[in-house]
């Protein structure tokens, strides 16, 4: 016999005789009443154990954790809370689950404690709803791009080049790391490793998707990005995913209307088919808040803040406003800030991005035109000579969570940049050869999708809303 998932047998319109559904049990009260859980929706089925005609060894095995099976009628439910339950009929154990040793014991635990036992995290309610909407957010990125007939790359995971430069690489090598081989100046002699170079893990996969661009026209890559960056925060991550859309033809104005369409597509999408997990998501946030002080609770709910976005437009604000508003704001002048904004040119830190989006703006915001010198290499020159056609769009609650430009299409600013940067020519030659053979206006951005998860669910860890973190000193699981 088949089972039945239990979103559908909630979902029935009518009682259903034998039924047979697969879950694990999420409580046993009373020796009665099963609180059935399988995954496929929030919510548990209630399966109500005749108890007097069950086995005392049975019962007993009914605990927090165990796999169960259950036939029985699916019934109208006396008890308030659900409209069905399940009349059991038979019951078969599957798998025990000792209820001394369980650790998800069911009662609210700690985000700290459930991130040490990541591997069974998502038997709680709070993971169980994350990971489906960071299923479903994954799954409409896709929509969005194959409805507007970009083309899914691949791009590789393993890579020569550090697309952005910042030298935060994971190196992958199969050299013998106690005792690799030595040239003849006495280092390490990459012609024996394995691809006969020195390679590492992919920050970006931007390079190679700009040449598929320069033939598909649209494209986008979506996969795993790593960067060995020892940022501690509740933002970043060492392995994390990255959405890079790249079109040919699209300039910057054309690259941010891509980037906000794109993001409000994404967000609606969830809150179409993740309707009861972010009500519950929206619950646990409002929970979460009144344990804060009244002036640091956010004024606007979960659900609030992701309609917000959905119904107002970016703030597209130039790096040379933002200055000015920076240098302006209370916290620069009562040294509030912990990096004190004084002028043009500096780098804006997470501080200043969340109280241009948090207390200024109000809104998210599209930051554009950046000074060329704290961007990459390959953005493009603005006439000004002194900024670059960036983007960084900032959220509420998140800082950054997509950074692109318009790319420097012409070769020769291309290959100065270059070599102001001592980068090596020759590393980058299959990148150049796009600026030497038909170069065109083109541009994209990465969003980061953890930090979109962390928007949508409304989490405030970038930890919690991907299966196993990596981050500094825990690669656990
Ligand atoms: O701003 P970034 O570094 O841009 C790029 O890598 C470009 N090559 C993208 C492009 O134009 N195709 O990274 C893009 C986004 C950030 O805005 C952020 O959301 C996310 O990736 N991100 C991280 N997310 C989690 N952990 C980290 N360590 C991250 N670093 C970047
Ligand atoms: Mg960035």
């Amino acid at each position: 016999m088949k089972h039945t998932k239990v979103k559908d047998l909630l979902n029935s319109t009518k009682p259903i005789d034998d039924v047979m559904v697969k879950g694990w049990v999420r409580t046993f009260r009373n020796n009665q009443f099963i609180a059935l859980n399988d995954g496929s929706v929030l919510h548990n089925i209630q399966c109500v154990v005749d108890f007097e005609n069950t086995p005392a060894e049975t019962l007993k095995r009914i605990t927090t954790g165990a796999a169960v099976a259950i036939k029985g009628n699916l019934t109208e439910s006396q008890g308030a809370g659900q409209k069905y339950e399940i009349q059991v009929k038979e019951l078969e154990i599957l798998g025990d689950s000792d209820p001394e040793k369980f650790p998800m014991q069911p009662k609210k635990h700690s985000l700290e404690f459930l991130r040490e036992n990541a591997h069974l995290r998502v038997r709680t309610n709070v993971f169980g709803a994350i990971m489906r909407v960071r299923s479903v957010l994954s799954f409409a990125i896709h929509q969005y791009f194959q409805e507007k007939g970009f083309v899914y790359v691949n791009t590789p995971i393993i890579t020569g080049s550090d697309a952005e430069g910042a030298g935060e690489m994971f190196q992958v090598t199969s050299l013998p790391v106690g005792n690799p081989p030595l040239n003849e100046e006495g280092k390490i002699d990459y012609k024996q490793d394995f691809f006969g170079k020195e390679t590492n893990l992919t920050v970006s996969g931007q390079l190679e998707a700009e040449t598929y661009a320069m033939a598909l026209g649209q494209v986008y890559t979506f996969g795993p990005t790593f960067r060995a960056e020892n940022s501690n925060t509740s933002r970043h991550l060492a392995e994390f995913w990255m959405v890079e859309p790249e079109v040919a033809f699209n300039d910057l104005d054309a690259n941010m209307d891509l980037a906000e369409d794109f993001i409000q597509y994404v967000i609606k999408f969830a809150m179409d088919r993740c309707a009861d997990d972010l009500k519950f998501l929206d619950q646990r946030l409002a929970d979460e808040e009144k344990q804060k002080p009244q002036a640091e609770r956010s004024e606007l709910g979960l659900l609030d803040k992701l309609n917000f976005v959905l119904e107002n437009n970016f703030k597209r604000v130039s790096y040379t406003e933002a200055i000015d508003i920076l240098k302006n704001s209370k916290p620069n002048k009562n040294k509030k800030f912990n990096y004190i904004i004084e002028e043009w040119g500096a780098d804006l830190q997470s501080e200043h991005e969340r109280y241009l989006v948090e207390k200024h703006f109000k809104s998210p915001v599209i930051l554009f035109d950046y000074p060329a010198k704290i961007k990459a290499f390959y953005m493009r020159l603005n006439d000004d000579n002194k900024t670059v056609r960036a983007m960084d769009i900032l959220f509420p609650g998140i800082g950054e969570i997509v950074g692109g430009s318009q790319r420097e299409e012409r070769l020769d600013v291309l290959q100065q940049k270059i070599a102001d940067l001592g980068i090596d020519e020759k590393e980058l030659w299959w990148y150049l050869d796009t600026r030497r053979f038909g170069t065109a206006v083109h541009s994209g951005f990465g969003l980061g999708f953890e930090r979109l998860v962390l928007f949508v669910t409304g989490m405030g860890n970038i930890r919690d809303v991907i299966p196993f973190p990596r981050t500094p000193q825990n690669a656990e699981f």
